[in-house]
């Protein structure tokens, strides 16, 4: 395992979540993300953190906005032990957020949560998935993060996954206008911010970076992978974090994932130790070994900090080993492929498979 890996859990019984809390243990020293649905609504959730944190796991969780986060349930979760609350923000604004979630009222109480956690001196993290319809809110929800005093921003990228549409993700270009937002942000910003599976992003902090230096006659920080800091002891992510590396999803009966965004079962840890799945499964392997990459991935100077997203690969053309079809980045080397005719643009090269894709679909659904 990596020095410091992340696992995502939807777990069952007490007993159980137990075992596989301990599991984790086994295997490292991993931050521990509950998720949902809505994790809260566990009866015995404050048990669990505490288990966790006993046996020296980092347990964070991440509820919805709901009127059960009331402060004295927040209380009880930092009591418990837990390190950090992460609650979703898709909007600037109740009206943007709420038409995101199609629940009245969501923006508010997920508002509410994040400032009395971080009153209480709990740790506070904000995911947004930026999507068709809040692009053009990115730079209202840069200045309010800012103002909630978060200490991480995670912004996720839509993938073609459950309710995910292909019409609601943001085209290549768009993605690196976000990108550029969210570096000058973090240039400025008293908070750390990080891409979800969108991790063309650390390629495009490191250009930025290069260019930097090189405007500046070699002065200045040098380049890094990307600039995780520790804040409040949670380490970010390191930096070649990506599906299946340095990341497990497990599912509330057991299944484990290389994230949750990409629906590929590798196991189940109530046939199987999840050390054994992480380390010996076929899928993790091969989602480690970016020497498999294809297209313009797999001849990528940025790989092996990159890797593109898996998960958007088998969304959108259903090989979690092809090249990030919404990364805009041409390497040199596929530039001059394609320059002697050896290998398609990148344009054609997606398009022919995500129609070949698509025309399997059809087929599979006659
Ligand atoms: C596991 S979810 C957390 C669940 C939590 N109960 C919530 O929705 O706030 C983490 C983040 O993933 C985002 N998400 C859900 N489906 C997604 C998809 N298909 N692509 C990218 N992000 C997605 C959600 O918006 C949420 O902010």
């Amino acid at each position: 395992m990596p020095r410091r890996w992340r696992a995502v859990i939807r777990w069952s019984s007490p007993h159980e979540g137990r075992r596989l809390l301990e599991q984790i243990r086994e295997v490292g020293h991993p931050l521990v993300v509950l998720t949902g649905g809505d994790p809260i609504k566990r009866p015995d959730i404050c048990d669990f953190i505490a288990y966790g944190d006993q046996i020296g796991l980092r347990m964070t969780i991440t509820p919805l906005g709901t009127p059960l986060m009331t402060p004295a349930v927040i209380d009880r979760l930092k009591a418990a032990g837990l390190v950090r609350m992460a609650v979703s923000l898709d909007g600037s604004t109740a009206a943007i957020h709420d038409a995101f979630r199609q629940v009245h009222g969501s923006f508010d109480w997920s508002v509410n949560m994040l400032r009395y956690a971080r009153r209480i001196g709990l740790s506070t993290q904000v995911n947004t998935t930026v999507t068709r319809c809040n692009f053009d809110d990115f730079d209202r929800l840069c200045a309010l993060m800012v103002d909630l005093g978060i200490d991480l921003w995670s912004v996720f990228f839509l993938v073609v996954t459950g309710r995910g549409r292909p019409e609601d993700e943001i085209d290549a270009a768009q993605h690196e206008l976000v990108f550029a937002k969210m570096y000058e942000l973090s240039k400025r910003a008293p908070f750390d911010i990080k891409s979800t599976v969108a991790p063309p992003y650390r390629r495009f902090v490191l250009q930025q970076q290069v260019a930097e230096r090189r405007a500046n006659g070699g002065h200045g920080p040098r380049p890094r992978a990307i600039g995780f800091a520790l804040k409040g002891g949670l380490a970010r992510a390191p930096k070649s974090v990506n599906d299946g590396n340095g990341f497990v999803f497990i599912s509330h009966l057991g299944e484990v994932f290389p994230s949750g965004f990409l629906p590929i079962s590798a196991g189940n840890v109530r046939c199987t130790p999840l050390s054994a799945i992480y380390r010996d499964s076929e899928l993790f392997r091969r989602l480690r070994d970016y020497a498999q990459l294809k297209g313009k991935c797999g001849v990528c100077e940025f790989r092996e900090v990159c890797g593109g997203s898996r998960a958007r690969a088998y969304g959108v053309m259903g090989d979690y080993l092809e090249s990030d079809p919404y990364c805009a980045y041409v390497p040199p080397r596929y530039a001059k492929l394609v320059a002697r005719g050896e290998a398609e643009s990148p344009p054609e090269y997606f398009q022919r498979r995500m129609d070949a894709f698509l025309d399997d679909e059809r087929r599979g659904q006659d």
